[in-house]
C-alpha cells in the first residue's frame, strides 16, 4: 500500500475537507501563510513541552514526545529559513481562532488519564488538519521548493498524528478514546464550517 493510501485510511477521518478555494488564496498570501505557519510549529513544540512537564509521570508520553519537540522546533527553523530567503521578516504571532475554538471543547475534570486524553486528541486533530493542508499546498502551489517542503511536513505531521492517537489509546480505555475521538472529529468539522475562510492562516 502506498504512503498516500495508508494515510488516507488512518488519517483522513476528518469530517470536512478544506474548502478548495483556500489553497489558491493561501498561495497569493504566502508571506502571511509562512509567518502563521512558523507560529503553528512553535505552538506544536510548546504544546509538547507542556505535556511533558505536566504529565512527567507518564513515561511513555515523555519518551514519545521528547523527540517530537525537536522535530517541531526543526520545522520552525526551516519555516524561518524560507521566510528569510524570500526577504520576509518573522512578524508577530497571530490569534489562532481555530486552536482557541478547539480548546473550548476540552473536558475539564475527571482522572489525570481523562484530562491527558483530551489534550492528546486535540493535538492529534491539529496534526491531522495540518497534514491535510500541507497536502493541498504540496499538490497545488507553484513554488517548487515549498512544494517539496510541504510534502515533507505532511509526512512528518502524519507521524505525529499517529503518535498522539496511539498514546491516548495506550493511556486510557481504548473504546472510550475512540468514542471521544468521534466527538472531537464532529466538533472540529463544526468549528471549520463556522470559521471565516482566510488565505492568511494555516487553519
Ligand atoms: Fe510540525
Ligand atoms: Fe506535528
Amino acid at each position: 500500500m502506498s504512503w498516500e493510501e495508508s494515510t488516507k485510511q488512518k488519517m483522513l477521518h476528518l469530517q470536512l475537507p478544506t474548502d478548495p478555494r483556500w489553497v489558491n488564496i493561501a498561495e497569493m498570501n504566502i508571506e502571511d501563510i509562512l509567518v502563521d505557519h512558523a507560529y503553528c510549529e512553535q505552538k506544536a513544540a510548546s504544546s509538547c513541552i507542556s505535556l511533558i512537564v505536566n504529565f512527567f509521570d507518564f513515561p511513555e508520553l515523555v519518551d514519545t514526545l521528547t523527540p517530537v519537540v525537536a522535530e517541531e522546533w526543526g520545522h520552525f527553523e526551516r519555516v524561518v529559513e524560507h521566510l528569510k530567503k524570500r526577504g520576509y521578516p518573522l512578524g508577530k504571532p497571530r490569534k489562532d481562532e481555530y486552536v482557541v475554538k478547539l480548546s473550548q471543547f476540552v473536558k475539564k475534570g475527571g482522572s489525570r488519564e481523562q484530562q491527558l486524553t483530551e489534550y492528546l486528541l486535540m493535538n492529534a486533530l491539529i496534526e491531522a488538519r495540518s497534514c491535510e493542508r500541507f497536502k493541498l499546498l504540496s499538490k497545488q502551489i507553484k513554488d517548487e521548493e515549498l512544494k517539496k517542503f510541504y510534502y515533507e511536513l505532511m509526512v512528518s505531521e502524519a507521524g505525529h498524528y499517529v503518535n498522539f492517537i496511539e498514546l491516548a489509546r495506550s493511556i486510557y480505555d481504548k473504546e472510550k478514546v475512540n468514542a471521544r475521538w468521534n466527538e472531537w472529529l464532529a466538533y472540529e468539522a463544526e468549528v471549520l464550517r463556522n470559521l471565516e475562510l482566510r488565505g492568511d492562516r494555516m487553519h
